[in-house]
């Protein structure tokens, strides 16, 4: 069993990332046994405070935001939090990092981390830059002792420019071995499951290809609004928010081939030939496969909520899209004619991630003649809040001659009470540690993501939409409905 030895210094230690993520999960690790002996976090800030304090804001923090089932002991709380530190500093100017060194020796001794450490930038991604390059200057990215690892998390880049800017900055100090750009949905229990699903059961994987697929539907709704992070949304709106990683990264792990081993870059080296056979949308089609959205005012749980322009920190005039919806073409031998049809959106009825697999229908005979409207058979794997997977089938209405319902089988895999999966923080925090990078994203992902989200942005900047064009508490705008409408599908919607 390999022994973990890490310091976790973490840029951005007070913000809104760390409290609500990284904090709870490094208690969750405590709590369930698994978080290293040889470990401390040195938490990095501009606001004045003492120890004391940033580890009291730390523990509500944790009580507030950890997963249900560990809400409990204080006493792990404290504990947990007495390996936190806390050193204020501007991270953006040089001047000073010498003391952080000197800082982090200190743990490094007290802790016996063995000079192995990972820089997590939980920060506004203007300051990626400026960071690495500090932590270049001083030489703490060497490697010298132990390992030196960072962070990185999204988005990755605004674009495809701005993305290869970055990554060559940090590529001077840095080596791609070192770098984790993180991608939460990569930890979700049900995505990891995604490839068990297909590649551990003999059921499945024979249907899964375009013989038998008819087309997939993939969903990530959210009820929420953009909430207190209006400044950010403005920059990336839904397509830089969710569909350039997390909804491309469903797609990847559908549709990838069997990995010849589940080394990580065998998955990864699958998952990439995804994205390079997804068809560029053209100018012209971004206008008819792709929709944008905005929410206005509308209702949600019976309750009013206001529209997109009137939140905090986002301008009355607005055009930034909180609702996305596109239609992909994966071009291989698998998936050449089975549409995957993606969308995300904020301030929608349900908050569900969800994988819609919908079969072919029967030729046209016994109950497909007799009967016009027999559901499709559906394969949904829920990824959250709900994890399972159902199956949807026709079956006979018991106690009727003939008639035929839709039936599932259904396997609910965190429903048992007190069962809540690990937070994806969890996972994720533990591989870095361990560097294990399979779940985190590899720079050409990020490359041909950008490279087939850019097309569609160059599209968008040339019209102004016309916003808002759902109402809040509404699953998005008509268009969205249009998309499938016009190729005879519908979404299914759970
Ligand atoms: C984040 C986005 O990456 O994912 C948020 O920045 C979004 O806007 C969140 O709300 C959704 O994550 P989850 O795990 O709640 O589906």
């Amino acid at each position: 069993m390999i022994v973990i030895r890490s310091l976790l210094i973490v840029f951005g230690g007070t913000g809104d990332l760390a409290h609500r993520k990284i904090y709870p999960a490094i208690y969750n690790l405590y709590a369930s046994g698994h978080l290293p002996e040889h470990f401390a976090l040195l938490a990095i800030g501009r606001k004045d405070k003492s120890e004391e304090a940033f580890r009291s804001e730390a523990a509500t923090a944790i009580k507030k935001f950890s997963r249900e089932n560990r809400s409990g002991s204080q006493d792990d709380i404290n504990h947990t939090v007495s390996r936190f530190y806390y050193h204020r500093a501007d991270f953006t100017v040089y001047d000073g990092y010498d003391e952080l060194k000197e800082r982090m020796k200190d743990l490094e001794e007290r802790y016996g981390t063995q000079g192995n450490r990972v820089y997590y930038l939980a920060v506004a991604p203007e300051h990626f830059g400026p960071i690495v390059e500090n932590i270049g200057e001083m030489g703490l990215s060497n490697q010298n002792e132990g390992y030196d690892r960072v962070v990185i998390e999204k988005p990755f880049g605004k674009d495809l420019k701005s993305a290869v800017q970055l990554n060559n900055l940090i590529a001077l100090v840095f080596s791609e071995e070192q770098i984790y750009r993180i991608d939460h949905y990569l930890g979700k229990e049900m995505l990891q499951n995604i490839s068990v699903i297909r590649f551990a059961n003999a059921f499945f994987e024979p249907l899964w290809n375009n013989k038998y697929i008819d087309h997939i539907q993939i969903t990530s709704s959210e009820t929420v609004g953009v909430e207190n992070r209006g400044g950010y949304y403005e920059s990336a709106g839904a397509m830089r928010d969710m569909m350039q990683n997390h909804m491309l990264q469903l797609l990847m792990l559908t549709a990838m081939e069997p990995p010849i081993s589940l080394k990580t870059h065998d998955i990864r080296d699958e998952k990439i030939k995804i994205l390079k056979s997804i068809v560029p949308i053209s100018s012209q089609q971004v206008d008819t496969h792709v929709v944008r959205g905005q929410y206005g005012e509308g209702k949600l749980y019976g309750s009013p909520v206001p529209g997109y322009r009137s939140e905090d920190r986002v301008p009355p005039n607005s055009d930034t899209e909180t609702y996305m919806a596109m239609k992909v073409e994966v071009e291989n031998t698998r998936w050449v004619g089975v549409p995957f049809y993606l969308r995300t959106g904020k301030r929608m009825p349900v908050k569900t991630t969800n994988i819609v697999i919908e079969f072919r229908s029967l030729p046209k005979i016994l109950y497909f003649k007799e009967f016009n409207n027999l559901e499709p058979n559906r394969l949904i794997i829920e990824i959250q809040p709900r994890e399972g997977i159902i199956m949807r089938f026709n079956g006979k209405k018991p106690g009727t001659k003939n008639e035929i319902i839709p039936v599932e089988l259904d396997f609910c895999q965190n429903c048992a009470i007190g069962e809540v999966s690990p937070d994806s923080y969890e996972k994720l925090l533990l591989d870095v540690m361990a560097g294990d990078s399979t779940l985190f994203t590899r720079w050409d992902e990020v490359e041909y993501a950008w490279k087939f989200m850019d097309n569609i942005s160059l599209r968008w900047n040339e019209q102004a939409p016309d916003f808002p064009n759902y109402e809040a508490g509404t699953w998005g705008p008509p268009d969205a409905e249009r998309l499938l409408r016009s190729d005879g599908r519908s979404w299914f919607n759970r």
